[in-house]
């Protein structure tokens, strides 16, 4: 099975395996860091069932929401019932279905441990931002917990900080900054009964006006 086949599996009981996971104050920490104002245009990459996304909707802000699973965003069309602002595109973070230079903010929660090639798709987010738009990741911190590889379909065991950092200087964006959120991501592997408690990062950083990419 890919990483494709497990979100269209899980889309129907993803809001419950969520909660199990993570709580809503990672996308309060999101929303804070980036500094959000109504009418802005935000990507969310990894949108899901629409938990970034509908905050985003809620605060006023338009939403292109992005994810490979076709399941995952038929979850989240049918939760938030269509509103006005709301644009759902399948596709890859690693080839984001998005103009250049077209949003205010690029999210993507707890999305780059299942991406292929991370410093791709943070290239490509920052493609997708105005001059001026901030990307804000928040993510998983480095374990050790394998299990997460072959029950949850991650593909990175989460990620050191520096390295982070070193992926969005070389991306080209600038003041950012990489703190802990404050929060742990929490799971139980259904084998062996092994808990994993990892702690989660957010991470900042602004495109540069007239950021050629
Ligand atoms: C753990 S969930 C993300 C959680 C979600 N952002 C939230 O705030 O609840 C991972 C999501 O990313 C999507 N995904 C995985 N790999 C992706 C990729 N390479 N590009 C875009 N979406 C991806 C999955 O289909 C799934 O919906």
């Amino acid at each position: 099975m890919d990483s494709r086949e497990y979100f269209d599996r899980v889309a129907p009981r993803w809001d419950t395996m969520r909660q199990a996971l993570f709580s809503e104050r990672v996308r309060e920490k999101a929303y804070t860091v980036a500094g959000l104002k109504e009418g802005q245009l935000a990507v969310d990459v990894g949108a899901d069932t629409g938990l970034l996304t509908e905050g985003l909707l809620q605060r006023g802000l338009s939403v292109i929401a992005v994810d490979l699973s076709e399941a995952m965003l038929a979850e989240l069309k049918q939760k938030l019932a269509d509103p006005d602002g709301l644009d759902c595109r399948l596709g890859k973070a690693e080839h984001l279905p998005v103009d250049e230079n077209a949003a205010d903010h690029v999210f993507g929660n707890m999305v780059l441990h299942h991406v292929g090639e991370p410093s791709t798709a943070i290239q490509e987010m920052v493609r997708a931002l105005k001059p001026g738009g901030k990307l804000v990741l928040t993510g998983m911190g480095e374990h050790p917990f394998e299990f997460l590889r072959t029950e949850q379909h991650d593909r990175w065991l989460g990620f050191r900080r520096d390295d982070v950092r070193r992926s969005f200087l070389a991306a080209g964006l600038l003041q950012v900054t990489v703190d802990c959120v404050g929060e742990c991501c929490c799971a139980a592997s259904e084998g062996t009964g092994e808990v994993a408690s990892v702690t989660l990062f957010v991470a900042a950083g602004t495109k540069a006006d007239g950021q050629a990419l």
